[in-house]
């Protein structure tokens, strides 16, 4: 099965971009750098995290370091050592998410300056890791889905769809990444959704297929014995799917030692007040 990324996209843009913002460590090599440039004659170019000017002013001052190569922040802002040169010393924009290379595409694009065109809609969303200080975060691919758009999105209408035929596929279905996110923090590996399942249904508004998430989860190099919570959105079937499998003749709990939670009213969708079930 291939992914495409647009799921990730969505997690990136509401929750990821903040965190790695909260924990940009700044310049990577400057220690090493600063060493490497005390034992050799030739100039040392440091590269990798250089967004502030303010940092790289320093090194410079207190090493022996010359250059500073600079690659995802002019991805972001291509006219970012013109803006830097006019005196206009604002940190890079790029928050090192490493979401500028698209999949099939020759050519890189920053999230925040992404266009339709590099969007890959009709793909579900590829396994993917970040880390973002002391979280691993890790999409869990389970599967997808393709529905009739209007059902997917409630206030649209068969109408609207019609004028945004490109993000459909031949037979005029929406495509839904199905999925869930392995958070590994300090000792815990949580889990936020459980799929589908090892599932296919049909209904006349689409069809579901699920099956990938023990697969990817040990694609992360963990078993189903090391999830230590797992929490639920909703209880919508493809958040709910894995819960269950079958053992010995038996339906049992998929990840045995792990403690659930859920949202207080076990609703439909709404803030998550977490309750442990
Ligand atoms: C789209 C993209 C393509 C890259 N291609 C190469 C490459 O071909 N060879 C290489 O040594 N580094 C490559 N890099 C790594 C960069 O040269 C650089 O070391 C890295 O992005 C860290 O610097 P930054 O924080 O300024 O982005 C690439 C980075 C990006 C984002
Ligand atoms: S997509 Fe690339 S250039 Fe844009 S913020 Fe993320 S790492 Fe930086």
């Amino acid at each position: 099965m291939h992914y495409g990324r647009e799921s990730w996209d969505w997690f990136h843009s509401t929750f990821c971009v903040k965190i790695i913002l909260e924990k940009n460590k700044g310049i990577l090599y400057k220690h090493i750098g600063a060493k490497l440039a005390e034992m050799v004659k030739v100039p040392i170019i440091v590269t990798g995290g250089a967004r502030n000017v303010d940092e790289m002013n320093e090194i410079l001052n207190n090493s022996k370091i010359q250059y500073f190569g600079l690659a995802r922040p002019l991805i972001c802002e291509s006219d970012l050592i013109k803006k830097w040169k006019e005196g206009k010393t604002k940190k890079a924009k790029c928050v090192s998410c490493n979401s500028c290379i698209i999949p099939n595409k020759d050519y890189a694009t920053c999230i925040f300056n992404r266009k339709e065109k590099d969007i890959e809609r009709l793909e579900p969303a590829d396994f993917k890791s970040i880390k973002m200080g002391e979280y691993k975060i890790t999409y869990l691919p389970d599967g997808e889905g393709y529905t009739i758009p209007s059902f997917a999105y409630l206030d649209s209408t068969d109408e609207d769809w019609n004028k945004k035929k490109k993000y459909l596929n031949k037979e005029g279905k929406s495509l839904m990444s199905i999925w869930s996110f392995l958070i590994e923090y300090k000792t815990e590996k949580i889990l936020f959704d459980l799929g589908l399942g090892d599932k296919h249904f049909s209904l006349p508004e689409g069809n579901w297929d699920g099956g990938d998430i023990l697969e990817n989860l040990k694609k992360a190099g963990f078993d189903r014995k090391d999830i230590t919570k797992v929490i639920y959105s909703h209880f919508h079937p493809s958040h709910v799917g894995w819960t269950s499998i079958e053992e010995n003749g038996k339906r049992v709990l998929t990840f045995p030692n792990a403690n659930y939670y859920s949202t207080k009213t076990n609703g439909i969708s709404g803030p998550i007040k977490l309750m442990n079930l």
